[in-house]
């Protein structure tokens, strides 16, 4: 069995992430391709020591029955999937373009990956405050019914990519900002992509329907999303309100032995976090005057749980099932 892996956007963070991820986890690769722009070409991509020339990304440039791992932007996502899809590729996607698709799993390993039949052509990959969150609810809500959620996320610079990671740099060095450039450094951004007819931003929607998505269930999220002057690592300070008490003993025994998962009770940051796979939950605390309340933070890398990992662990639950022997 030959397996051909290519990563899409393989000059951007999450691309390197997600080199980097199959590298440590020994994903099984027999024949590898690097995909990007055509501002990219002449550059090349380190997989194993090898050095790889990035080329653009077309039915004719795929090896057969590769697995591609998209780490565009939703738009260029949408014009290169479908026709690599036509051409037998099985993808794991992580930008928006279709993770609300009813047709397209929206998985995390961990909450939903028993849904993964190695038979499907796109898996969506989460968005990163996302994944981090139902990693967190899901081993509650199979021990509680899920009243209501509210979600305050801190998110780090790098989610928005390497040129905001350039600019927070370059305003922490120079301190001086372009006109209509946001100011990120020593400065917390309220709203984070474009806002809806209510209001609700873009990544409050995702985080809504997304977690919804997964999980399954339909209660109602009230999302807060900002972003902080951090540069890798995602915070979310949590509030969930349960059918029935829910002592906070109980709720970290239950996340202690929860997969993917860190409990901790003394306080953790971002920082703590970075460069590290588990999902980390904090601090995990009743309200005082009443017990189907919890209050939590939750916290993870978001280039590596929140999107290059996850996707990752996508394509191992996907190889297995698909089984050994599979012509790939
Ligand atoms: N950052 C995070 O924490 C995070 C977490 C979860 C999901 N995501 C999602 O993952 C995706 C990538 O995120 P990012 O922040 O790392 O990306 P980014 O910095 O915006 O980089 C985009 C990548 O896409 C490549 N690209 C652009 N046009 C292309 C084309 N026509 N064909 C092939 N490749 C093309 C770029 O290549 P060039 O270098 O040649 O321009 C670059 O490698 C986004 O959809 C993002 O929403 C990000």
């Amino acid at each position: 069995m030959m397996i051909s892996v290519g990563v899409v956007g393989a000059t951007c963070l999450v691309g390197a992430t997600m080199i980097s991820m199959l590298q440590e986890r020994s994903f099984p690769v027999d024949h590898f391709q690097a995909f990007a722009s055509g501002e990219s070409r002449g550059k090349t991509v380190k997989f194993r020591n090898q050095n790889y020339p990035v080329e653009i990304i077309t039915p004719e440039t795929i090896c057969k029955g590769i697995i591609l791992f998209g780490a565009t932007s939703a738009e260029v996502a949408e014009k290169w999937i479908p026709p690599c899809i036509e051409s037998g590729a099985a993808i794991i996607d992580s930008s928006s373009a279709f993770r609300m698709n009813p047709d397209v799993l929206l998985a995390v390993p961990e909450v939903n990956g028993h849904l993964i039949t190695g038979t499907e052509n796109l898996i969506a990959n989460p968005n990163c405050s996302t994944i981090q969150l139902v990693a967190a609810l899901a081993p509650l809500a199979a021990v509680r019914n899920i009243r209501w959620v509210s979600v305050a996320t801190y998110q780090a610079v790098s989610g928005a990519g390497s040129p905001s990671l350039n600019e927070l740099s370059r305003q922490q060095d120079e301190m001086a900002i372009e006109p209509g450039t946001p100011r990120l450094h020593e400065n917390i951004i309220t709203s984070i992509g474009l806002p809806d007819t209510n209001g609700y931003c873009a990544e409050e929607l995702k985080l809504i329907h997304e977690t919804c998505k997964i999980m399954n269930l339909n209660f109602p999220v009230f999302a807060s999303t900002a972003r902080v002057p951090v540069r890798t690592g995602h915070t979310e300070a949590v509030v969930v309100k349960f059918s029935s008490p829910f002592p906070a003993d109980e709720a970290v025994s239950v996340l202690m032995d929860a997969p993917g998962i860190k409990v901790s009770q003394s306080g953790c940051s971002p920082i703590d976090v970075e460069n590290t796979d588990a999902v980390v939950v904090d601090r995990v605390r009743n309200y005082p005057d009443d017990p189907t309340i919890l209050q939590f933070w939750v916290l993870a890398d978001n280039l590596r749980k929140g999107a290059a990992l996850n996707a990752v662990q996508i394509a191992e639950v996907f190889l297995e099932r698909k089984g050994a022997g599979a012509n790939i």
